[in-house]
């Protein structure tokens, strides 16, 4: 595995697999990485000749300054992992290299923003779409990865690539958890012993909201006040957000032909953690 820190020499790199006819699997991180983006790699190993991983904690898309300086880094032990996986090439750039100057173009969001992290992360998304932008124009990969963990990332990255016509095909890889049902995060490492011991409850919360819609007969708002009252009697957290949209749309407007995501977010003291069920309604 080589590692590149340059835009020029990834660029480089990718013109001569483009030449060479090879795909390309594309899969963007953060870094810290755990089983969720290992899934996610061995996709991308799976489907395509080149997999390239990379890893930049976006400062542009960190709403507080104590997030961004708390989000986990460990690029020995990421570089590691990804050599295990038989990853081809990791880009791991500096802030410098990927933001030289303030930037004169603003990338914004028309839909799918005013609700779940979109609402209560001001300029998230943005700072996604910029980042994904960038990397995108860099690397040209014939497929991405990304995980339904962040669903509404899924989302928002079907409509980038759909309205400004990436020709890049998007793979959404389902959520991977802990034995106790934790949605696997980087930021898990931040959670005190008794937020870790009793955060298991987030998935099974999500799990009684889909027993409400299994059951048949069922509302928007039955389907959040019972996850909302699981989640307020077991955890300490702070409930952010409990809701239940149309999927991908995030639509509040609940129909039987659309998919539906059950979504929630908890604030703890050193670590925000989200999580959502997709299903089909009935
Ligand atoms: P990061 O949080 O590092 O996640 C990288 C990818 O791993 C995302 O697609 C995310 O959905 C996926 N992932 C994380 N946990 C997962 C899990 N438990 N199961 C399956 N997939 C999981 O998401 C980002 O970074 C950034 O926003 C990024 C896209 C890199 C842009 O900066």
């Amino acid at each position: 595995m080589k590692t590149i820190k340059t835009i020029d020499s990834m660029r480089q790199t990718k013109k001569g697999f483009h030449e060479s006819n090879k795909s390309i699997g594309f899969v963007p991180t953060m870094g810290s990485l755990h089983e969720g983006h290992l899934s996610l790699i061995r996709r991308a190993r799976e489907e395509n000749e080149i997999v390239i991983v990379s890893i930049f904690v976006n400062p542009l898309q960190f709403n507080q300054s104590h997030d961004l300086e708390q989000y986990p880094r460990n690029f020995k032990r990421d570089e590691q992992l990804l050599m295990n996986e038989d990853v081809d090439y990791v880009f791991y750039p500096t802030k410098e290299e990927m933001y030289p100057n303030s930037l004169s173009v603003d990338l914004n969001l028309s839909k799918r923003k005013d609700v779940l992290c979109g609402a209560t992360r001001p300029g998230h998304f943005e700072g996604v779409l910029t980042v994904l932008t960038k990397l995108f124009n860099i690397i040209a990969p014939n497929r991405v990865y990304f995980g339904l963990k962040d669903a509404q990332q899924v989302a928002v990255v079907d409509g980038l690539i759909k309205d400004l016509n990436f020709d890049i095909e998007l793979i959404p890889v389902p959520t991977v958890r802990e034995s106790d049902g934790l949605a696997m995060s980087s930021r898990n490492v931040n959670l005190l012993k008794e937020e870790k011991e009793e955060s298991h409850y987030l998935y099974q919360a999500l799990l009684k909201g889909k027993g409400v819609v299994e059951e048949g007969d069922w509302s928007r708002e039955q389907v959040i006040s019972t996850v909302q009252s699981e989640l307020e009697h077991h955890l300490s957290g702070e409930v952010d957000y409990v809701d239940c949209l149309t999927y991908p749309e995030l639509s509040s407007e609940i129909s039987k032909i659309h998919d539906i995501i059950i979504a929630v977010a908890i604030n703890y003291k050193q670590a925000r953690l989200i999580d959502n069920i997709i299903l089909k309604p009935s």
